[in-house]
């Protein structure tokens, strides 16, 4: 979920629905806005749907005041209706509250407040929140809303960042979080919260990061007073300079940001290795550890979800080969809940876009108690995973909007080579010589993928295959059998079109099955050592008349005569690369099919960008 909050000169609800675009990627399955006006009464709107199903009702609203907080959701407690929507109230109607988090003893309060008298309207977790602040308001806080806002939270367990607003307490908006982003920022203006910086990048260039346990009030004149958990004012919060092009985040011609982002992976990956390669080898300052401790790294963790796991599969192989260091590749909600097996110098790394995944968060919060050092790989700066980690490596992909991951999962794989590459120079399994030849390597990159984006007229063809498809099959081997469950999770995401994903061998022992004519099958066959292998597998699937759809290399002769349809690729220098290059077409295919099912590419239905609860 996103929120946002606004107390100043300006009208606080275009702030505040401009804000709600911004943070939309973060969840829109319903929206809602509060705004106090100069009656001293709140007035509100709130509906089940998108931003701009809200920023529709607006127009006719007439929400006028300076003061006001908003959400976009991502549904977890409660169905995306108009009742449960965000902002809520306490009884009195004067008190509004939005959330983003997970309030884990909600039930346990709501019996608590029921039997207080308290009427609750929704089926959300978050709704008690506005009750106790409530209760607190009217009874020890004696009217301070940092203080109710402060005895509310000490009786929630779970996540939360908080706006609140209330109708006697005009011209303030208190801010409060544990485990969920929070950003403030103060200007002359008026003072602004936002769950991140994306909806702050217009109006200032400085904010504060607000930190665990922290509140803030927001005060009409534009100041903003951090207290911590006690109360007591904190002189010194962290803040951050945003040094982010605004106009980074809009389409620039572009029909969606999918295409967009697909067509920017060539310049962010020439920007991540720029001056990355020194006398001394890879360049990583950001690692904050030793070459000594670098050389005696013994296991490694690699810890993500989604997308991002599937970089850290790629990863795997390469640290494994490169630096013969044994790795365990993890999803972060499974790893939270067994016992890892940390050795004294266990390096833990978390791959994560966004920075903010909570399952993630907790991983590394664990490994960390556990005694590792914890390595951030990351697109989002400042993000929660870059504070909390020991060293963070930026990919510098510049801002996804588009809620699948491109440009970041390219960019990631090619910051977790340098990582690779790093560690093997440090343990001595590669010399400077060889690390030179396989960074020179990562920089013919952007060239083959700006080739395979010229070709995305194969993609468009070979989308018209899926028409009339159910379901599809992507198989590949070795480090292209992640690309195969990369190219499934992508064409699932965008198009809703079930796919499911198998290393190449495996097919034989069950998915075999599902096959019968015109069945799609996406083979990922590229000029490597198991090539001959996977010809063998897609022998099977057309003796079996389905449709095999080949990610191949310029030249494969055999793969042209045998598959109905290849999206080509030109000769990768390295068999480890060959992930980077091939899933850019798996990109554009999934692109093709969605649009081709009238499916929105950006904002696919149930899905959100930064998934910020367990
Ligand atoms: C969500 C997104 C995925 C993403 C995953 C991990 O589920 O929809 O696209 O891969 O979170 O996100 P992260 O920001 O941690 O990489």
């Amino acid at each position: 979920c996103g929120i946002v909050g606004y107390t100043g000169k300006k009208q606080a609800q275009d702030y505040l629905l401009a804000g709600l675009a911004a943070l939309e990627y973060r969840g829109y399955d319903s929206a809602g806005i509060d705004v106090l006006s100069g009656d001293g009464e709140l007035h509100g709107v709130k509906c089940a749907g998108r931003v701009a199903a809200l920023v529709e009702r607006c127009r006719t609203a007439n929400l006028v005041g300076n003061t006001g907080i908003a959400h976009t959701r991502w549904a977890t407690h409660g169905a995306p209706t108009d009742r449960n929507a965000h902002p809520h109230l306490d009884c009195s109607g004067r008190i509004a509250i939005v959330h983003n988090g997970i309030i884990e003893n909600f039930q346990e309060l709501r019996a608590y407040l029921a039997r207080a008298g308290h009427t609750l309207r929704s089926d959300t977790d978050s709704e008690v929140i506005a009750h106790l602040v409530e209760d607190a308001w009217n009874g020890p806080a004696k009217g301070d809303l940092v203080s109710a806002v402060r005895y509310a939270c000490k009786r929630l367990q779970g996540t939360w960042a908080l706006a609140v607003v209330c109708a006697d307490a005009p011209g303030q908006v208190v801010v409060a979080r544990k485990g969920s982003p929070l950003v403030v920022a103060s200007t002359p203006d008026g003072a602004y919260a936002a769950s991140d910086v994306t909806p702050l990048a217009t109006v200032t260039s400085h904010v504060i990061q607000l930190d665990d346990d922290q509140l803030a009030r927001l005060s009409q004149d534009g100041s903003v007073v951090v207290y911590d958990a006690d109360g007591t004012v904190v002189e010194h919060p962290s803040t951050l300079d945003i040094d982010w092009d605004a106009s980074a985040a809009t389409l620039g011609g572009y029909p969606d940001f999918m295409a967009k982002e697909i067509n920017e992976q060539p310049e962010a990956i020439e920007r991540l290795l720029h001056d990355r390669l020194g006398e001394h080898g890879i360049e990583m300052d950001e690692l904050n550890m030793t070459a000594e401790e670098l050389a005696s790294v013994d296991r490694i963790y690699l810890v993500a979800c989604g997308t991002s796991y599937h970089v850290c599969l790629i990863a795997r192989a390469m640290i494994e080969d490169w630096a013969k260091i044994p790795v365990f590749c993890e999803y972060a909600s499974e790893l939270n809940y067994k016992e890892p097996l940390v050795t004294d110098h266990t390096l833990c790394v978390i791959v994560t876009q966004s920075g903010e995944t909570a399952d993630t968060l907790t991983a590394a919060r664990r490994m960390k108690g556990l005694g590792c050092k914890v390595f951030a790989v990351t697109n989002v700066l400042g993000s929660t995973a870059a504070r909390e980690s020991d060293g963070t490596l930026y990919v510098q992909a510049g801002p996804e909007i588009c809620v699948c991951s491109t440009k970041a999962y390219t960019a990631q794989m090619v910051a977790c080579s340098l990582l690779a590459l790093r560690l093997a120079l440090a343990n001595g399994q590669m010399d400077q010589t060889e690390v030179e030849r396989h960074f020179r390597n990562l920089q013919a990159m952007p060239a083959l993928i700006r080739e395979v984006i010229s070709r995305r007229w194969q993609d468009q063809e070979a989308s018209r295959l899926f028409r009339s498809a159910h379901s599809a099959l992507f198989l590949g081997r070795g480090v292209n059998s992640t690309t195969a469950y990369e190219g499934a999770l992508k064409l699932k995401e965008v198009s809703y079109l079930h796919a499911e994903a198998y290393p190449a061998g495996e097919m034989k022992h069950g998915p075999i099955a599902l096959l019968e004519p015109g069945f799609p099958v996406v083979a990922i066959v590229p000029a490597d050592h198991v090539h001959d292998k996977t010809v063998s597998n897609i022998q099977e699937v057309i003796a079996r008349g389905a449709t095999c759809i080949a990610v191949a290399t310029d030249g494969d002769e055999k793969i042209a005569k045998l598959c109905d349809n290849v999206l080509w690729i030109p000769p990768v220098p390295e068999e480890y690369l060959v992930p980077i290059v091939a899933i850019v077409h798996l990109q554009m295919l999934a692109r093709y099919v969605a649009i081709a099912r009238g499916c929105d590419v950006d904002k696919p239905r149930n899905l959100a960008k930064s998934v910020t609860v367990e």
